[in-house]
Order: C-alpha cells, then sequence, then structure tokens
C-alpha cells in the first residue's frame, strides 16, 4: 500500500500524490491510501483523490504502510514508526536531517531521497530538484515584481517613455534559468552571470545576456559549480560591483552542493544601487548570497540614494503549492513507477538510478557523504 499523509512541516503547502498521480499508481496495480485533507493546502480535494481511485483514511497507521511518499523530509519518530522493509520516497535532505537518517537505518527502512536522483536524462522525471527549483525562481522574479517601484516592460505612452527594468540574475543554474526567462516574459531587460562554462550559452537560450567576468570558469563534476577560492571570490565580488549598481532588480540563486551558499554580494557592494531596487535572495535558507538576508523576511537597507529592500525567500516552491505539487508528485510517481514490476514495489538496486537514490537499505546507509558525517557514532554503514 502506498500512503501519502499531510505534510507536518509546519507552512508546508505541498503534498505528495495528487489525483493525476493517484491514477497513475493505481494504474500500476498499486493501492493509495490518503490521509483525508492531505492535498487541501494544495488545492486538491479528497473528492478528487476518491474519485482517482484513493481510500481516504482519518490516519495513516504507519507500521502497515508498503510505501510512505512525502515532500519534506521525515522526522525521526515518524522514521521510527516504519517496519523493516517500508519505502518511503521523498525530499531526505540527508545533509542536514542526520538524526532522521539515523533513524531510517536503524528502523531498516529502504529511503529514496529525490536530492540524490542521479542527474542523467533517464531520471529526469523524477529530478525533485529541478521540478521544485523552476517554480522557486519564476516566483523569485514575481516577488521582485511586486516590491519594485517601477515597471519591468518598457512603456511608450503619450505621457512619455518608462524604460524597461534592469534584472541580474547571479547564478544560472535551473532556477536562475527560471528566472531569467520569467523576467524577460515581464519585459525587462536582463543580465546574468555563472561561474561554470557552459552556463553563458545557457543564458543566451533564455534571451538573457551573459556577464563575462575575467574569471576562470569553476566546474565540478556532475555539472555543478565548484567552490572559489577566497582571492577568486573576491575577486568576483569586485568585478560584479558596477553591475549591481547598475541593476533595478537583482536574484541570486548561486548554490554549491553540500557547502553553504556563496557570498557573491556584501553590504558594501549595495552602496551604489538606485533606491527602491529589490534583492531577492533564493539561497537565503542556506547562508544567503547576499549579506544581510534573513530568510522568510524583508529587509531594508538604507544607502546613498535612499533605501532598497532584501527579500529572503524562504520555502519558495510551496508558496506556489498547487502547480509545485502537481509536479513533485509525478517527480516521486515516476519514482514509485520504476521500483514497480508486476503491481509489486520490487526495486532493482542494479539500476543506477535506484541505487543512486537510495540513502538507507537493510540497516546501512548507502550514501557515502551521508555514512561518513553520521561516523564513528554509527555502525553498520559501510
Ligand atoms: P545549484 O542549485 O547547485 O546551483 C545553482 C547555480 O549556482 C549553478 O548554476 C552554479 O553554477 C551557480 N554558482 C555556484 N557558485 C557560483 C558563483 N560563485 N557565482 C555564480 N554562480 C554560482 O545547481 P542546479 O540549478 O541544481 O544545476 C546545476 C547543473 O545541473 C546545471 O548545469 C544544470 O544544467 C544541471 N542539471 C542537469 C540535469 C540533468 O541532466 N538531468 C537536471 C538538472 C540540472
Amino acid at each position: 500500500m502506498i500512503a501519502v499523509r499531510r505534510e507536518r512541516t509546519p507552512g508546508e503547502r505541498r503534498v505528495a500524490a495528487t489525483p493525476e498521480t493517484v491514477k497513475q499508481l493505481v494504474g500500476l496495480g498499486l493501492d493509495i491510501e490518503l490521509e483525508k485533507g492531505a492535498g487541501e493546502a494544495a488545492g486538491y480535494s479528497d473528492a478528487e483523490y476518491k474519485e482517482a481511485g484513493a481510500k481516504l483514511v482519518a490516519a495513516i497507521d504507519l507500521s502497515k504502510v508498503g510505501v510512505l511518499a512525502h515532500v519534506r523530509p521525515l522526522d525521526a519518530k515518524t522514521a521510527t514508526a516504519l517496519k523493516a522493509g517500508t519505502v518511503t520516497v521523498g525530499l531526505g535532505s540527508p545533509a542536514s536531517e542526520l538524526a532522521t537518517v539515523r533513524a531510517l537505518r536503524d528502523a531498516k527502512v529502504t529511503a529514496f531521497a529525490l536530492e540524490l536522483v542521479p542527474r542523467i536524462s533517464r531520471a529526469q522525471s523524477m529530478d525533485a530538484l529541478t521540478s521544485q527549483a523552476l517554480v522557486a525562481g519564476y516566483r523569485c522574479v514575481l516577488e521582485a515584481a511586486m516590491r519594485l517601484p517601477r515597471f519591468f516592460p518598457l512603456y511608450m505612452t503619450a505621457a512619455g517613455t518608462i524604460p524597461p527594468a534592469k534584472v541580474l540574475v547571479l547564478g544560472a543554474g535551473v532556477a536562475g534559468l527560471q528566472a531569467i526567462a520569467t523576467a524577460k516574459r515581464l519585459g525587462a531587460k536582463v543580465s546574468a552571470n555563472d561561474v561554470r562554462a557552459a552556463s553563458a550559452d545557457e543564458v543566451a537560450s533564455m534571451g538573457g545576456t551573459f556577464i563575462h567576468l575575467d574569471l576562470d570558469a569553476a566546474d565540478a563534476s556532475g555539472g555543478y559549480a565548484k567552490e572559489l577560492g577566497q582571492d577568486r571570490a573576491q575577486r568576483q565580488r569586485d568585478l560584479l560591483t558596477p553591475h549591481v549598481s547598475e541593476a533595478d532588480v537583482i536574484i541570486t540563486t548561486a548554490a554549491i552542493p553540500g557547502r553553504p551558499a556563496p557570498r557573491l554580494i556584501t553590504t558594501k557592494m549595495l552602496a551604489g544601487m538606485r533606491a527602491g531596487s529589490v534583492i531577492v535572495d533564493l539561497a537565503a535558507e542556506s547562508g544567503g548570497n547576499v549579506e544581510g538576508t534573513v530568510a522568510g523576511k524583508d529587509v531594508e537597507v538604507k544607502v546613498a540614494s535612499g533605501t532598497i529592500t532584501l527579500v529572503g525567500m524562504k520555502d519558495a516552491a510551496s508558496t506556489m503549492p498547487y502547480d509545485a505539487s502537481r509536479l513533485y508528485a509525478k517527480n516521486v510517481s515516476n519514482l514509485i513507477a520504476l521500483i514497480t514490476h508486476d503491481g509489486k514495489i520490487s526495486p532493482d538496486f542494479e539500476d543506477e538510478v535506484v541505487a543512486g537514490a537510495c540513502l538507507t537499505r537493510d540497516g546501512v546507509v548507502l550514501h557515502e557523504p551521508t555514512a561518513e558525517a553520521l561516523a564513528p557514532a554509527q555502525k553498520g554503514t559501510k
């Protein structure tokens, strides 16, 4: 039986299954049990789930679950309540949720963490980092547009001409590219910078102007960026400063897997910005790309020309729960489909996607960096 509960994290509005994915899973011969009201905050009614073939229950009995689908990482108490061999599918945040990983390991749960899905073409339909970054990148631009005391598009009116807003996007991964596309759709003049070699072409393909800084590319494996050393990071900040002063809106999305967000903008660099300018920091929850941002808050900063606003994004994908859930639930159901054979859950661990996404199994933490983070206190890791 596949179980889906209402998310427990305060403020989380997404859900791990939609009526559409319930239909997909029922079509595979699986039974779905859904806690009543699980989809309510995302905009999906119990009636829709029922019609799609789910059984609605007042409470899920965790000890009877075959697969537990979830959005946010489980808490340790939930993990402990699962019986050995239960499969979990959802976000795991293994680097920060070590207590849960320990509990999943000790309960002998087969836990799949969607962050660990290999970023290869075959696995794209299960890649929740990508689907949720798309939502976040879009949302950042809307947050900026709502606060900016200017238009995004160019207006030529009888009362005069209004130039388009200048938007600078720093970090042009999945979220950054969506931010570029969204700002372009709103009519802004968009430029962007990233440290990966491929990013110039990617920015251009979205209609943005790439800012070439006199810095060598910093690529790590798997398409990710490498952390810049102190000197290069300072040089990047120095070279970015005039572009920061030029921008009406800055969207920052830079990240390094497993590391705090790189500091791209310091308070000093804000000095030349125009009054009313807005900076949205998508990395606010992981340390912040911008000095002074606070996740979930707006911070006003005094500069020479007046005041600018720093927006610390928090739970960005959850702010658009209907479509974020639509994509996320598809990621979940596609992974469940991958581990289902003849109507039975039977993961093939020879498959690189299945093996790569598996965090714990049979009392062992399979993801090496997480196993290392848990050592030496734990036994039973490989
Ligand atoms: P991410 O969330 O780890 O980082 C966001 C962006 O920040 C990246 O583009 C990174 O290069 C950039 N960054 C890091 N340090 C920076 C700095 N000092 N200054 C400016 N930018 C900085 O990355 P995300 O968005 O998850 O994607 C990373 C890569 O993975 C991309 O190349 C993307 O195309 C690739 N990808 C591949 C997929 C597949 O093949 N299935 C799926 C999704 C992404």
